[in-house]
């Protein structure tokens, strides 16, 4: 049985195969990158691994991970929910056999609501699977992927969710003291919920990672802005709109005049009015062209007047949020339920 067309055939992989030839590209230069609270250096625009058709076929995760990395990327952004850890790391152990120094990558990795009840021994146990998985000694970012379950995917045997999401958190705080990562966060958490995690005290939190664009709703703004006060950095997950509604996002009239006055395409116009605002971006692609366009975007500065125009594009009611989006559940479960249907279909990641 053919696998359902959403997300493709396992053996045909998404992403162009990376050539032998190709050597460790600079970084980008004039990039930028986000203190975190404790010190810590974030590279500001990160490679995300999730919600779309290239984020879960083993192959091509492999593949788009050692595109980027080659060409001069740095941050990659990932969930214990993705299923994808191992392609990751096999990328990863390629790109430093290759020439790119482990100590300039940044991996970030979130720990799936489920398991928030599960107590700090078996935490911390999957905190050392997923280093396992990666192949690296310390995890640059933990965050907790959500405060509440999304969907009941799951059978959470949680009953009290601040209690448990206290629990998790001092379990990160714990893989934290014992160097098994560096920074700790959340995702998707808002005010109230980041002030819970506040009055904990067990570590600051580095960040909060959310679904954030110009056409976000204006509370998605006041998170951002609390967020600011408090010295938690944002990340804005999804910051072309989610795949569903990149071509949309794109085709916008006052993105589209912004890309032609400054010769960059709307893609970048969207990335850098983020950086501008201060926000760390993972725009999540599986086209090796694609990336090494979201990276080149340090060499334009939008004006006062740009950025203005794209301000008022928010709360638009015609973009979803990003967790409503079927694709960001519909294929990972799907992944789940094709493998434990057919393991043996599984693909690998040899050449
Ligand atoms: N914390 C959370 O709950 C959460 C939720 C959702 C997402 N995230 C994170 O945020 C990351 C980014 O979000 P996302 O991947 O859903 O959405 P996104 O980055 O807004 O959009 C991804 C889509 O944009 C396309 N794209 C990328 N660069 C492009 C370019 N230069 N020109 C035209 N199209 C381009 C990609 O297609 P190609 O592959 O063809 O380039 C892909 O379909 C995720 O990968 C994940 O790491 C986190």
């Amino acid at each position: 049985m053919p696998p359902p067309p959403l997300w493709g055939p396992w053996e045909t992989p998404l992403t162009p195969a990376v050539p032998d030839w190709l050597k460790p590209q600079p970084r980008p230069s004039g990039e930028m990158f986000l203190t975190l609270p404790g010190g810590g250096q974030m590279p500001a625009n990160g490679l995300g691994m999730c919600c779309r058709p290239s984020a879960y076929d083993e192959e091509t995760v492999r593949r788009s991970v050692l595109w980027y990395l080659l060409q001069g990327g740095r941050h990659i952004d990932t969930a214990q929910l993705n299923l994808n850890h191992k392609p990751i790391g096999a990328a990863i152990a390629q790109a430093i056999e290759r020439g790119v120094p482990r100590a300039e990558i940044w991996v970030t990795t979130k720990l799936h609501e489920r398991f928030y009840d599960r107590g700090e021994e078996t935490i911390l146990g999957m905190v050392q699977e997923w280093l396992k998985e990666l192949q690296v000694e310390y995890l640059d970012l933990a965050l907790l992927h959500r405060p509440r379950p999304m969907i009941p995917l799951f059978v959470h045997k949680c009953t009290n969710w601040t209690q448990c999401t206290a629990s998790a958190w001092r379990a990160m705080a714990k893989a934290k003291t014992k160097g098994y990562v560096r920074n700790i966060g959340v995702s998707n958490f808002d005010i109230d919920q980041l002030k819970e995690v506040q009055t904990l005290g067990a570590a600051p939190i580095a960040v909060n990672q959310f679904m954030l664009n110009p056409f976000s709703p204006a509370w998605v703004f006041d998170i951002a802005s609390f967020c600011k006060e408090n010295g938690i950095a944002v990340t804005a997950s999804a910051p072309l709109a989610g795949t569903m509604q990149t071509k949309k996002a794109v085709s916008e009239e006052v993105v589209q005049g912004i890309a032609v006055n400054h010769s960059i395409s709307p893609a970048q116009v969207l990335l850098r009015w983020a950086l501008q605002k201060g926000y760390n971006v993972i725009p999540g692609s599986g086209n090796p062209e694609h990336q090494k366009e979201n990276l080149a975007i340090y060499s334009v500065t939008l004006t006062e007047e740009e950025m203005t125009k794209i301000d008022m594009l928010r709360d638009n009611p015609g973009y979803m949020i990003h967790d409503m989006s079927p694709a960001s559940w519909a294929i990972p479960s799907g992944k789940i339920v094709w493998e434990r249907m057919f393991p043996s279909k599984s693909p690998t990641c040899a050449e």
